[in-house]
């Protein structure tokens, strides 16, 4: 395996759930993880035990200017102030040159490190599409996934070579075009969880045990990802909409509308968006029924 020398030393600024996450996935590559930066050190120590050998710094810490490589894994929010309180570390004219920093935001460009860039930094970003719901589940979930990633040029090889130790795929993604691609991702994965925990409350109150429940969600939304992924939207759409079943429609609406009302204008919308693709046209009396 090769090993990565001293010179190239990481700081991860941010100990949350990625930044553990990708902290542990890069040391067990061998990239010498020497820092963790936290606004709160008690924050960064457990950080720190689970990414292996990290040293918990603040932001503010002198020391900090020993890395060549920076990965920003804060909020999204809290990235510009992060950028503009790093920028003001070193003196002399370009004391960031020679050093990378990246952050994992989807929907932000890399250009929000600019303060960094003006001190002679090269700034990047590279963005996992996946889910990270805790440090541990990253660990595992990150290794082969997809890659967006963009910025100067040596940002971007050193995001290659990261997602390369992953055996991940990398691709670019336009920095113009970010909200758009993590507005893909909003979608297809919290919006879904809202979705399956609302079916698993319509499945309780139709008398099937919890247990059962929870497996057999899981079994039916993977299986549609997967006919989506190998047939097409085309082909993998099932269900009364696409066979015409109008009266099947009527009777859910009008559950829906006693068991979890708020649903509703969710059913419908979603009920319209299937109908466009799948080339049919509600009744009349449906069609107003369901506006
Ligand atoms: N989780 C995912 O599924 C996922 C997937 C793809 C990309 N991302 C991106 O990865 C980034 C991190 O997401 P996350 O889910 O890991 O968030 P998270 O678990 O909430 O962690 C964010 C971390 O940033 C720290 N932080 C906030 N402001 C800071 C500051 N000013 N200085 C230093 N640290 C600060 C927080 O510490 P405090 O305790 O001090 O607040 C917290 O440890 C975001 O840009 C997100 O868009 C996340």
């Amino acid at each position: 395996m090769r090993r990565h020398n001293s010179s190239s030393r990481v700081a991860i600024i941010g100990p949350g759930r990625l930044g553990q996450a990708l902290g542990r996935l890069l040391a067990a590559s061998r990239v010498p993880i020497a820092w963790i930066v936290a606004r709160d050190l008690a924050a960064a120590r457990p950080a720190a035990r689970f990414i292996g050998r990290a040293k918990p710094l603040r932001l503010s810490d002198h020391e900090l200017m020993k890395a060549s490589i920076f990965l920003l894994t804060t909020t999204d929010s809290a990235l510009v102030e992060v950028a503009r309180q790093l920028a003001k570390q070193g003196s002399g004219k370009s004391p960031w040159r020679g050093k990378v920093v990246l952050h994992t935001c989807g929907s932000l460009p890399s250009t929000v490190l600019r303060p960094l860039k003006l001190r002679g930094a090269a700034i990047g970003s590279l963005h996992p599409y996946q889910t990270v719901p805790s440090p541990q589940a990253g660990v595992r979930n990150l290794r082969g996934c997809f890659w967006g990633i963009e910025g100067d040029r040596r940002a971007q090889q050193v995001s290659r070579r990261w997602v390369k130790l992953f055996k991940g795929v990398a691709f670019p993604i336009r920095p113009k075009g970010k909200t758009l691609y993590h507005l893909s991702a909003f979608l297809v994965s919290p919006t879904l969880v809202t979705l399956m925990e609302q079916s698993m409350r319509l499945l309780k109150k139709a008398g099937v045990p919890a247990r059962i429940a929870r497996p057999m969600l899981r079994q039916f939304v993977v299986e549609t990802a997967k006919n989506f992924s190998e047939l097409g939207a085309l082909r993998a759409l099932t269900g009364p909409a696409v066979r015409g079943d109008w009266a099947t429609i009527g009777r859910h609406l009008a559950a829906l509308k006693r068991s979890a009302p708020d649903f509703v204008p969710v059913y419908q919308t979603l009920l319209q968006a299937m109908l466009r693709l799948a080339g049919q046209k509600a009744p009349r009396r449906l069609g107003e029924g369901t506006r």
